[in-house]
């Protein structure tokens, strides 16, 4: 069993939906997510996230937004984040080699993607989280077949 952590900058639109996706699709293992920033501690994730996963038939509705910490290097095996900002602001903190090795650009497990980074839907439309949805659920099944086996 594996504990995934995904990690993006508010913790309100992505990761709670990376959670929600991942976690589906592996319910046996740990999956958890937090923001590089303290603006959403203890919030519910941004209503159009919620609606994404809801047409989906995933509830992310009781999720409450975290701020990363430098225990999630130690707790998590796999610390996936959304862009490169979220790299660099997670490998800051860094203490070791062995902590540096467990962040990984989420799209990274698409290698033939030309898109690195899952783009912030924040301040777009639904249909940009539609489409970060979809982007989540590709990757996320690749994760789950690799994690399963
Ligand atoms: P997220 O999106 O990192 O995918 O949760 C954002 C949510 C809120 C803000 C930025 C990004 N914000 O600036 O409040």
């Amino acid at each position: 069993m594996d504990k995934i952590l995904m990690v993006c900058l508010g913790n309100i639109c992505r990761s709670p939906l990376a959670e929600g996706i991942l976690q589906k699709k592996l319910p046996n293992h740990i999956v958890d997510s937090c923001g590089t920033a303290n603006y959403h501690i203890d919030e519910s994730p941004d209503i159009r996230s919620i609606d994404v996963a809801r047409e989906n038939g995933i509830d992310i509705s009781n999720h409450l937004g975290r701020q990363f910490s430098t225990n999630d290097f130690q707790f998590y095996d796999i610390i996936y984040v959304m862009d490169k900002a979220n790299y660099s602001d997670v490998i800051q903190l860094a203490k070791s080699e062995n902590e540096k090795q467990k962040v990984k650009l989420i799209l990274s497990e698409l290698p033939s993607s030309t898109i690195k980074e899952v783009a912030d839907p924040y301040y777009g439309n639904i249909e940009d989280f539609r489409k970060c949805f979809s982007q989540l659920d590709e990757v996320c099944t690749v994760i789950a077949n690799k994690l399963s086996n």
